[in-house]
């Protein structure tokens, strides 16, 4: 079956280039009819593409991380996704960084059943403030995750990336999510400055020349996703 959209012309829906095509509009009205904020994970809404959090769920089982630091915590679902998952493991914790942790999110975080594994830091995620908290609650040995779910401004999350990446262990991960926000600046309630201000080109710039870290792009082949080029793997 054929469609011609915009800059392609008559593509076959069931080749590589309609996959992606497909995936790059699924994106697009997903985004518009803002599905990421229709899903919940054990009853605290998490701001997700259903496709990433199976794919977090993939990555943490093949990791199974001591610690993950995640900077953006807003309701806190994604916090009680990765804490149920290592009350499954039996082993981890998460660290919530969020410049904002409103009374009723704090509250259903702190009162759910997986609230024993989560540590809340209300600052800014780049605030030095903030790292030094964070920094005393790591511990040497343990295997650690990023996440970096915030503020996704170009300059933001390029600054998350200089202090975050350190704290990732050899063989774990730097998730940055929400480079697609590149992708979707032309839906009907998008942003235009989001083309040129958006957590991708914070990504593209941080791995040039980086020998520390690889894209693995393992963990984007659903190919709808908020996270594209997101998945960065220590390598040493
Ligand atoms: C996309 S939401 C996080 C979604 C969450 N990770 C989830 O999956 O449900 C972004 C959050 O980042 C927070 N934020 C914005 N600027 C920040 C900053 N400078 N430092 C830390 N958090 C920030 C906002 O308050 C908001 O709660």
């Amino acid at each position: 079956m054929k469609i011609t959209v915009n800059n392609y012309k008559d593509v076959d829906i069931y080749s590589k280039e309609g996959f992606e095509l497909l995936s790059e509009l699924w994106l697009k009205v997903y985004a518009h009819n803002k599905l990421t904020h229709q899903v919940s994970w054990m009853g605290i809404p998490i701001i997700q593409v259903a496709e990433d959090i199976i794919m977090m769920q993939e990555l943490i089982w093949k990791i199974k991380p001591d610690v993950i630091i995640e900077c953006g915590v807003a309701h806190g679902g994604s916090l009680i996704f990765y804490s149920s998952l290592m009350e499954l493991i039996g082993n981890g914790r998460v660290i919530g960084v969020d410049v904002e942790i409103r009374p009723h999110n704090r509250i259903a975080i702190e009162s759910h059943s997986m609230a024993t594994r989560i540590t809340l830091i209300e600052g800014s995620s780049i605030a030095m403030e903030t790292l030094k908290k964070v920094e005393s609650l790591v511990q040497a040995n343990e295997k650690v995750m990023v996440v970096l779910d915030s503020n996704h401004s170009t300059d933001h999350v390029a600054k998350e990336l200089e202090l975050y990446h350190k704290f990732v262990t050899p063989e774990s991960y730097l998730v940055a999510m929400d480079g697609a926000q590149a992708f979707v600046w032309d839906i009907p309630n998008g942003k235009k400055e989001w083309k040129t201000d958006n957590p991708l080109l914070a990504i593209e710039s941080f791995m040039k020349d980086n020998e520390m870290f690889e894209i693995d792009e393992h963990y984007t082949r659903l190919k709808v996703t908020a996270n594209p080029k997101g998945f960065l793997k220590r390598l040493k």
